[in-house]
């Protein structure tokens, strides 16, 4: 057991976690969060529950936390901080796979994976992405002049797509997209959480015994192919990859079109110059940096950040919004600038946790800005930008619908 930490220059900051953003600023991280980042590398948090927690908001910092293998991803580790009552559900579910697991276990589930999610395969996936995406477009526009853009275009698509990859049947996205939407929910109570997760592992271990008998060439089948691991096992990476896998590209997708409708000159100089979308991503994606709320940490010694001591069994919040936005790194970083580079973000996180998925996220992303705004022209919002219904309450930033004309 470690004493309570009684540094004065480091408890006198009392911020709560999740912190609220200011009212006008919706694309901005919480004002608490960049004082935060100006005052000092680490400070004291209080969590939901009243535990204490650290909020790292320095890019490197932040950097130097997500890549020291002292700071366990470990839900189980002691002083894991957990956001919600929801969220520490985790703690008691080992199925949650390697997101909240530490090497070795972590590198040993993850590898399973890694050649299903290399550039090089991702990229020949190109031509299935834009033509799911045409379709989804085809469809939207036929015979209408406005359209919900979540539910018709940003939320099927990267669903679709993983879909494919895992071989999970898309006729049962309002099932999936359900139970998913509940574990992200950031009210949703312990037994809300339990009773969302264990469907979905149902499901999945269903699923997964389907394809011991009827094999196919998705990643499911693969890994039962594989032999090690149990359908439970499966099931835990499945949900991983499931709920990874298209609410954070799909928020990223409405999240950033409104960012670009609500900033002219930068959409205008997208569509005068396609060859800047690559760069425009990046930049979205440190911009609006939609894992908001900090990735969690425990120490499991004492380690020094940025010159502050945090002591064994403490948690952390890394926050990548705050360090997105840090001016060290990115000058004028307040501003969305399509033609800034904007690589070293952290929107993807860092260090052995870093996405996964990050390859296909570019792509679906690159894929669905160039053809929107390619083939939509005259894409604006169909209501007040007051009126937009931003995710305050969600664990992944965003819009919960977007309605748009043409
Ligand atoms: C991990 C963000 C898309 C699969 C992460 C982490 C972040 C992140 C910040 C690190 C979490 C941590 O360190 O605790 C995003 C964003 C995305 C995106 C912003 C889209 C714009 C995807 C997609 C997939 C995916 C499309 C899969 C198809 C994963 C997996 C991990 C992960 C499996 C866990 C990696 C590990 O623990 O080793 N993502 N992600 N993500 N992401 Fe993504």
């Amino acid at each position: 057991t470690t004493a309570p930490h009684t540094d004065p220059a480091t408890t006198s900051v009392p911020f709560a976690v999740p912190a609220t953003r200011a009212p006008g600023c919706p694309f901005d991280p919480p004002p608490a969060v960049d004082r935060a980042r100006q005052e000092a590398p680490a400070v004291r948090a209080t969590l939901w529950d009243g535990s204490p927690v650290w909020l790292v908001t320095r890019h490197q910092d932040v950097r130097d936390v997500l890549g020291d293998p002292r700071f366990s991803a470990d839900a189980k580790s002691p002083g894991f901080p957990f956001l919600t009552a929801g969220t520490r559900v985790l703690a008691e579910d080992s199925s949650f796979s390697f997101i909240r697991k530490d090497d070795p276990e972590h590198a040993r589930l993850r590898r399973m994976l890694t050649a299903d999610f290399m550039i090089k395969k991702v990229e020949a996936m190109r031509p299935q992405v834009q033509e799911i995406t045409d379709g989804l477009l085809d469809r939207m526009t036929d015979g209408r002049d406005r359209a919900d853009l979540v539910t018709e275009f940003a939320l099927p698509l990267p669903s679709l797509v993983i879909c494919l990859l895992l071989g999970v049947p898309y006729e049962d996205h309002a099932f999936f997209q359900d139970r998913s939407r509940v574990l992200l929910t950031l009210r949703s109570t312990p037994d809300e959480v339990r009773a969302s997760q264990n469907e979905l592992l149902r499901y999945l271990t269903d699923l997964a015994a389907k394809k011991r008998r009827e094999p196919d060439d998705g990643i499911i089948s693969r890994l039962v192919a594989r032999g090690e691991l149990s359908d439970e096992a499966i099931a835990g990476m499945g949900r991983l990859l499931l709920i990874a896998g298209h609410e954070t590209t799909a928020n990223m997708t409405s999240l950033g079109t409104l960012a670009l409708l609500r900033n002219p000159a930068q959409l205008a100089r997208l569509r005068a110059e396609p060859s800047l979308i690559k760069g425009a991503v990046e930049e979205l994606l440190r911009y609006l940096s939609i894992v908001h709320n900090g990735v969690p940490r425990t120490a499991t010694e004492d380690v020094t950040v940025g010159g502050v001591t945090i002591r064994a069994g403490e948690g952390v919040l890394c926050t990548l919004n705050a360090a997105n936005r840090d001016e060290d790194v990115f000058p004028g970083a307040d501003r969305l600038d399509v033609t800034r580079d904007a690589r070293r973000h952290v929107a993807f996180g860092f260090g052995i946790h870093q996405c996964l998925g990050q390859p296909l996220a570019r792509i679906e992303m690159q894929i669905a800005f160039e053809t929107l705004l390619r083939r939509l022209p005259d894409l604006h919002l169909a209501i007040p930008f007051e009126e937009v219904p931003f995710r305050h309450d969600m664990g992944i930033y965003g819009v919960h619908s977007l309605p748009v004309g043409w």
